[in-house]
């Protein structure tokens, strides 16, 4: 069952995050929706442009239907993931999706707010929320001065104008995560003080965590031992999700992560049985896999067993 990422915010909001997990094909499709039913979680699915451009954006929505109808129990949202102007009003118009990100974060801020508002004015129109970005999302690296440091995560002073001015539904923030999977030089992590002090600007607002990918060692190593040259790469501590719900996060996005996964799957299968051109057998190892890992993050991010509380709360209000 597909319902409003707002839903979802409402019910959630301090008590755990809901995964929001990226895909891109087929096999994603499937591990992730056996891996939140495994889990008993609800989720959020995430299609970027680059995943709407990758075969068509047609595609990945058929895909969803058809899971939808092949597993009944889930409860889902379908998002547009760091989306511009133009593509936010495509997903808006075409009825399929629960929320959209309008990521004018690259913008000065008064520009920032005038796309936003105008993304939000559209798809409050038709009962679509709407995700922003403010801050400049980025490893901040250790050895910068704290002046450099405070320029790249999210003001919180100015979150609150942004909120109010722009009447957006989440707000991403830059919290010290970046995009990928080097996140960080040495012992850095989240800015857990700034997320307290948006959070104090904007009390019960829902917050949105980016490039909240944990870089397991294992999958690096696994990739690393079958040919691959992922060196250094390193992610967020996956126990910190539960120390950023109750200071509001809510949502907590995860793409990375289900790359690695893939690629070290189809890594040690292709050199392992370098005879073998049947790509359903490693396609059928990682959709396994993949279910195995959605089940054990939604562990971290609290949303495991929490599939009929939502049901529940979504039969009390409607
Ligand atoms: O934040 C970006 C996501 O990881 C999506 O990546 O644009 O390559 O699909 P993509
Ligand atoms: P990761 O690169 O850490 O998976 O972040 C994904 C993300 O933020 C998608 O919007
Ligand atoms: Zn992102």
């Amino acid at each position: 069952m597909i319902i409003t990422t707002k839903q979802f915010f409402k019910i959630a909001y301090s008590k755990f995050a809901v995964g929001a997990y990226n895909i891109n094909n087929l096999e994603q499709c499937i591990g992730l929706f056996r891996g939140n039913l495994d889990s008993q979680a609800p989720f959020i699915i995430q299609i970027s442009k680059g995943a709407r451009d990758y075969t068509d954006k047609s595609m990945l929505e058929a895909i969803i239907r058809a899971a939808d109808k092949l597993f009944p129990e889930a409860i889902f949202a379908v998002h547009l993931d760091h989306g511009d102007e133009e593509t936010c009003c495509d997903c808006i118009d075409s009825g399929f999706y629960s929320s959209v990100m309008i990521d004018a974060s690259a913008e000065e801020f008064e520009k920032n707010v005038e796309i936003t508002k105008r993304v939000v004015d559209r798809a409050h129109e038709k009962g679509i929320s709407v995700e922003a970005e403010l801050g400049e999302l980025g490893g901040v690296e250790e050895n910068i001065a704290i002046d450099e440091k405070n320029a790249h995560l999210t003001d919180p002073n100015q979150a609150k104008e942004f909120v109010e001015l722009t009447g957006c539904d989440s707000l991403a923030v830059a919290i010290g995560t970046s995009h990928g999977a080097y996140k960080f030089t040495g012992s850095q992590g989240l800015h857990f003080d700034r997320i307290a002090e948006i959070q104090k600007h904007l009390p019960e607002f829902p917050l949105v965590m980016h490039g909240s990918s944990s870089v397991p060692q294992e999958e690096v190593n696994r990739i690393n031992k079958y040919g691959g040259k992922l060196e250094g790469a390193k992610g967020v501590d996956e126990n910190d999700f539960a120390k950023a719900v109750p200071l509001g996060v809510v949502k907590v996005n995860i793409d990375t992560d289900g790359r690695l996964v893939w690629t070290a799957v189809h890594r040690k299968h292709f050199i392992e049985n370098p005879e073998n051109i049947d790509f359903r057998k490693p396609g059928k190892i990682f959709m396994e896999e993949y279910a195995k890992f959605i089940a054990h993050k939604n562990e971290k991010l609290g949303s495991a067993g929490r599939l009929e509380q939502v049901r529940k709360a979504l039969s009390a209000v409607y």
